[in-house]
C-alpha cells in the first residue's frame, strides 16, 4: 500500500481537514479521500469518474498526454515489435518477462486447457442462429462457472491460478464456436501444435471438408491484435470486473460482466461500429458530411474510433494498428482499399479540423483494427469478440491483482441524492 508522500488541506465551512497526497511510480499524485466522510461527513462527486482513481495497480499505465502504454513497464510498441501474445500474458499474470523455460511451461499449461468441456457445445444450440456472437459469449463464458467447480474459490490461490489459465486457454475457443455457431458451420477443435493466434485462426476458419493452413502474416497481425488489446489500466470492462469480483463473485461470472460492459459500441463494440460507419461514408467525397454531423450538438452522431477518456494524444496502439493494417492489406494483395482509403483520409481531415484539435480527439485502438479483421476475413461482429479474447488476460489480471488484496472490500458508491425527500404513502382513493 502506498504512503503519503504529503497533507493536503481542505477547507469547507469553517473546518480545515487533513487529506493524505500519495504519489505513484508515474502519473497524477492522488488524494487519499478515504476518511473524508467520516470526518467531514461529505461524499465527493465524480460521475464517469473521470477524476477518480478506484485502486492502486501495478499492471499497466497509460499516459494520455504522451499517448503512452506500458505494460508492466514494458512500452506497447517495444512489445508489439519482439514480444507475443501469451508471453504478454506471462507478463500481465506475474509481473516479469519469462525465462525461456518459464515461457515453455506456461504455454504447455495454456495449450493443455484450450478444449472446453464437451457439454458447453449445448449452450450454443440454445441460441439463435443470428445471435450476436457477444452474446453467446457472454451466456457461454457465464456458464464456465457451472463447469469448473474446482477453480471458483476465489481464496484459493491455486484456484486462482488455475481459473486464469482455464480462462485464457479457453476464451478464444469459445469465441471460435461462437462465430462457427453464427454461420452455422460445426465446431473446430483446437488443435495443440498450433501457436495461440494460429489456433484461433484455424478454429474459425478451418472446415472438416478441407484443409486449413495459417497464413503465418495473418497469423502475425493477430497475435498483435491480441497483444495490444490485452489490458487497458481501468477501463470500463475492467473496472466492471473488479467490481463484481469485489463482491467475492467467482472469476468467470466476473469475466462474463466485463464481456458485457465491452459490448457497448463507446467501449469495446467501437471496432464494429467504426467499421459500419466506414462503410456508410463509403466514399471520401462524403467524409466532410459525416465531419459536420460528429461536430453538430443536436446530432448524437459520433465518430467511431475517435476520441478516448484518457489519450488526449494518439493512442499508441493505433499507431501499430495502422502500421499492420498496411502491412496485411499489401501481403494479402487488397490495394485498392475504399474502406482504407476512407479511414486514412478520414484521419488526415481530422487531425486538421479545428473541432477535433481543440477536443483533443485522436483515432484509438478500435480505428483501424476493423480494417485488418475485415481483411482476414471475419465480420464484422466478431471484432468485438476478438477484443474481448484479447482482453480476458487483462481481466484475469486485474481480477487477481483486486481479489489477492488483504484490504480490499466489496466496491459500494454513494451518490448525490435529488430525489423526493421523505414523504408519507396517501392511499389511492386520496390521489
Ligand atoms: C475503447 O477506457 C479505455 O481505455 C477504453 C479502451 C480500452 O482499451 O479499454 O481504450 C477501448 O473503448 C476505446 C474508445 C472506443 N470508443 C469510440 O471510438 C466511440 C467514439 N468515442 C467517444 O464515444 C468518446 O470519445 C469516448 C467514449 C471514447 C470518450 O468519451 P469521454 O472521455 O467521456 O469524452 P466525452 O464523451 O465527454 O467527449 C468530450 C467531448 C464532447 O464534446 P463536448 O460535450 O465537450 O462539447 O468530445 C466530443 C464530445 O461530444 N467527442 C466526440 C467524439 N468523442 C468525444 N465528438 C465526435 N466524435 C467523437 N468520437
Amino acid at each position: 500500500m502506498s504512503t503519503p508522500t504529503r497533507i493536503a488541506k481542505l477547507t469547507l465551512d469553517d473546518k480545515t481537514y487533513d487529506v493524505p497526497v500519495m504519489s505513484p511510480t508515474a502519473g497524477p499524485d492522488v488524494l487519499d479521500i478515504r476518511k473524508l466522510y467520516a470526518q467531514a461527513d461529505v461524499f465527493t462527486f465524480d460521475p464517469g469518474f473521470t477524476s477518480t482513481a478506484s485502486c492502486e495497480s501495478t499492471i499497466t499505465y497509460i499516459d494520455g498526454d504522451k499517448g503512452e502504454l506500458l505494460y508492466r513497464g514494458y512500452p506497447i510498441e517495444q512489445l508489439a515489435e519482439q514480444s507475443h501474445h501469451l508471453e504478454v500474458c506471462y507478463l500481465l499474470l506475474y509481473g516479469e518477462l519469462p525465462t525461456a523455460a518459464q515461457l515453455q511451461d506456461f504455454e504447455n499449461r495454456v495449450t493443455r486447457h484450450t478444449m472446453v468441456h464437451e457439454q458447453m457445445h449445448n449452450f450454443f444450440r440454445g441460441f439463435r442462429r443470428d445471435a450476436h456472437p457477444m452474446a453467446t459469449m457472454v451466456g457461454v463464458v457465464g456458464a464456465m462457472s457451472a463447469f469448473y467447480h474446482d477453480s471458483t474459490d476465489v481464496n484459493d490461490p491455486w484456484h486462482r491460478e488455475v481459473s486464469a489459465i482455464r480462462m485464457i486457454a479457453k476464451i478464444p475457443t469459445i469465441a471460435a464456436m461462437a462465430y462457427k455457431y453464427s454461420i452455422g458451420q460445426p465446431f473446430v477443435y483446437p488443435k495443440n501444435e498450433l501457436s495461440y493466434s494460429a489456433n484461433f485462426l484455424r478454429m474459425c476458419f478451418a472446415v472438416p471438408a478441407e484443409d486449413y493452413v495459417v497464413n503465418p502474416i495473418l497469423e502475425k497481425a493477430m497475435d498483435r491484435i491480441m497483444m495490444l488489446h490485452a489490458d487497458h489500466e481501468q477501463n470500463a470492462s475492467t473496472s466492471t470486473v473488479r467490481l463484481a469480483g469485489s463482491s467475492g463473485a467467482n472469476p468467470f461470472a466476473c469475466i462474463a460482466a466485463g464481456i458485457a460492459c465491452l459490448w457497448g459500441p463507446a467501449h469495446g463494440g467501437a471496432n464494429q461500429a467504426c467499421l459500419e460507419m466506414l462503410r456508410e461514408i463509403g466514399t471520401v467525397d462524403r467524409i466532410p458530411e459525416f465531419i459536420a454531423r460528429a461536430k453538430d450538438k443536436n446530432d448524437p452522431f459520433r465518430l467511431m474510433g475517435f476520441g478516448h477518456r484518457v489519450y488526449k494524444n494518439f493512442d499508441p496502439r493505433a499507431k501499430v494498428m495502422k502500421e499492420s493494417a498496411d502491412e496485411v492489406l499489401n501481403l494479402l494483395g487488397i490495394h485498392d482499399n475504399e474502406t482504407l482509403k476512407v479511414a486514412k483520409e478520414l484521419e488526415r481531415i481530422a487531425l486538421e479540423d479545428p473541432y477535433f484539435v481543440e477536443k483533443k480527439l485522436y483515432p484509438n485502438v478500435d480505428f483501424y483494427s476493423g480494417i485488418i479483421l475485415e481483411a482476414m476475413g471475419f465480420p464484422t461482429s466478431m471484432f468485438t469478440p476478438i477484443f474481448a479474447l484479447s482482453r480476458a488476460v487483462g481481466w484475469i489480471a486485474q481480477w487477481k491483482e483486486m481479489i489477492s488484496d488483504p484490504a480490499g472490500k466489496i466496491g459500494r458508491p454513494r451518490q448525490l441524492y435529488i430525489g423526493a425527500a421523505a414523504r408519507d404513502y396517501t392511499p389511492v382513493s386520496a390521489r
